[in-house]
């Protein structure tokens, strides 16, 4: 039977310290059966560091780790495993080319006679498993024709079955629609009904107050508190995790726009739009939307399927992110860290490798000029890292993306297409990254941003457009409209409110 007096894991003064960076620092918390214990903090708080070190992927350079009647001063993966700890960073453990209940049962299949895998039985197991868990699929399906979120399921359910007391889940719901987020919380509040101890990272505080009972706040990787969800609000959190009042922006002033910059004509067949110089125009619309593939035809990352496009008046057929980015057009992906930066690299090259002709002096880098362009960037978009020679995959998520827009900055580009910005940002970093479009647009730059997050989508644009399969379905201004009315668009609902 599973004591729920008793906490299942107890982390004790656990430090850990990088060179030039205290990651944690005497950080202590417990987390009982069937608890969801939510664990918040601004961009570098040392979340995932904490996490690293409870699966066993870090050790702790001071401290414990109690799993049940086990204590650890440093843990390897598999003794994590073995003591009941299973982490999801996504597909990560699955094996793509096998089958749901392949991947379910690997290593444990049921077999006949003792010899054969009985494949029949493994299927058929599976599926009791997986459809007692809320997911409609079959598991004879090979995982790589799942979508992620599914994946990421199949991979909790195996956690599940494997018999883990202790579920931990790094932004889970980072590339998750609201539907899908919604069958994650199904799935995670089943495991926590069954004595499941969860661990659950988000900078999304709405969706932390929703799933979690208990909430710990880092900061500067010092524990700041563990607060009850019932006795906290959001802003207390924020307040928590920034340690002073954070100021949301008072939105949708009128903004003076310039000359035409852009000029699409029925990409993807009929979708036609024009943006302005100083203009923030917002993208909204779904999965299978079209709106991604648009913007990453204007970057010349993917062709424009159809259709055509002018920039400054002139007829442009993009070839190649390069020849983009010497026309002044730059494109922030979403997944920075497989198309945006280099992550082996130091930041200062990082910033500098897209305009690296302003580095060069007689043909060779000229590495004080690298530095200091690079300081300048990280000075006035306020980068935490120790210095520039940091490799950018040791800096926390919301850093990274930050060195993104130094990058584009530091290209000079006059439009800038940005996929979900702040997705993985905290609450401050995302402030800070609206600010920067306004400073952005001071300088006369454009923006398209696309945004799977609507609430910043209203926030910062001057117009947004919606699509739906492939086609035009609204077009807003964001001060006359809300979110309902945003969402019916994106699902389709023909509306116009400009
Ligand atoms: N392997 C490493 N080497 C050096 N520094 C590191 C390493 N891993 C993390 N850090 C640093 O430790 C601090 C905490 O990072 P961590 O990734 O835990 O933050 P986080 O709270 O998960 O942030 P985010 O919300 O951005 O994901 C950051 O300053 C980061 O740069
Ligand atoms: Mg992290």
């Amino acid at each position: 039977m599973i004591d729920k007096e008793k906490p299942f894991l107890r982390v004790h003064n656990i430090s850990k310290t990088f060179p030039g960076v205290q990651a944690l620092d005497d950080v202590s918390l417990s987390v009982y059966p069937g608890e969801i214990h939510g664990l918040i903090g601004e961009n570098g708080a040392g979340k995932s560091t904490l996490v690293k070190i409870l699966s066993g992927a870090l050790d702790p350079t001071e401290g414990e780790v109690v799993l049940g009647d086990h204590s650890f001063s440093s843990l390897n993966p598999t003794q994590a495993q073995a003591n009941g700890v299973s982490t999801v960073y996504q597909e990560q453990e699955l094996i793509p080319g096998l089958n749901i209940a392949e991947n379910i049962y690997l290593g444990e299949e049921p077999r006949k006679y003792n010899m054969l895998v009985n494949h029949e039985k493994m299927i058929r197991d599976a599926n009791n498993l997986i459809r007692d868990y809320g997911l409609e699929r079959d598991a004879g399906e090979v995982l790589a024709d799942l979508p992620i979120a599914e994946r990421q399921q199949v991979a909790i359910i195996k956690a599940a079955h494997r018999g883990s007391r202790i579920l931990l889940l790094d932004e889970p719901t980072a590339s998750l629609t609201a539907s899908q987020i919604d069958s994650l919380f199904d799935l995670i509040r089943e495991l926590s009904n069954q004595g499941m101890g969860v661990v659950y990272i988000s900078h999304n505080l709405e969706e932390v107050l929703d799933i979690a009972g208990k909430i710990t706040v880092l900061r500067d990787g010092q524990k700041v508190g563990t607060f009850e969800k019932k006795k906290v609000t959001k802003p207390d959190l924020v307040e928590h995790m920034a340690g002073h009042e954070v100021q949301t922006r008072g939105s949708n002033k009128k903004h003076e726009h310039g000359k035409i910059l852009l000029e699409v004509e029925d990409a993807l067949g009929s979708v036609s739009f024009t943006l302005r110089e100083k203009e923030i125009l917002g993208i909204a619309g779904t999965m299978g939307s079209g709106a991604r593939k648009i913007l990453r035809g204007i970057s010349g990352i993917d062709p424009l399927a159809e259709g055509s496009l002018k920039f400054r008046g002139e007829e442009y057929i993009p070839e190649n992110v390069q020849d983009s980015v010497s026309r002044g057009i730059f494109f922030i992906p979403e997944d920075m860290r497989g198309e945006g930066l280099v992550l082996p690299m130091p930041l200062a090259k990082n910033i500098t490798l897209p305009k690296i002709s302003e580095t060069l002096s007689r043909g060779f880098i000229d590495l004080k000029k690298e530095k200091s362009f690079a300081e300048d960037h990280v000075e006035s978009l306020g980068i935490a890292t120790p210095d520039v020679d940091t490799a950018v995959r040791y800096l926390s998520g919301g850093n990274q993306r930050k060195v993104l827009f130094a990058k584009a900055l530091h290209a000079d580009a006059d439009l800038l297409l940005l996929e979900d910005p702040t997705q993985g940002v905290d609450v401050n970093a995302r402030q800070e990254i609206h600010e920067l479009f306004e400073e952005l647009r001071k300088q006369g730059k454009s923006l398209i941003v696309l945004s799977s997050d609507l609430d910043e989508l209203l926030d910062v644009s001057d117009r947004i457009i919606s699509l739906y399969h492939g086609e035009l379905s609204g077009e807003f201004d964001p001060a006359e409209i809300d979110r309902q009315v945003l969402i019916s668009s994106i699902l389709g609902e023909k509306t116009e409110y400009v």
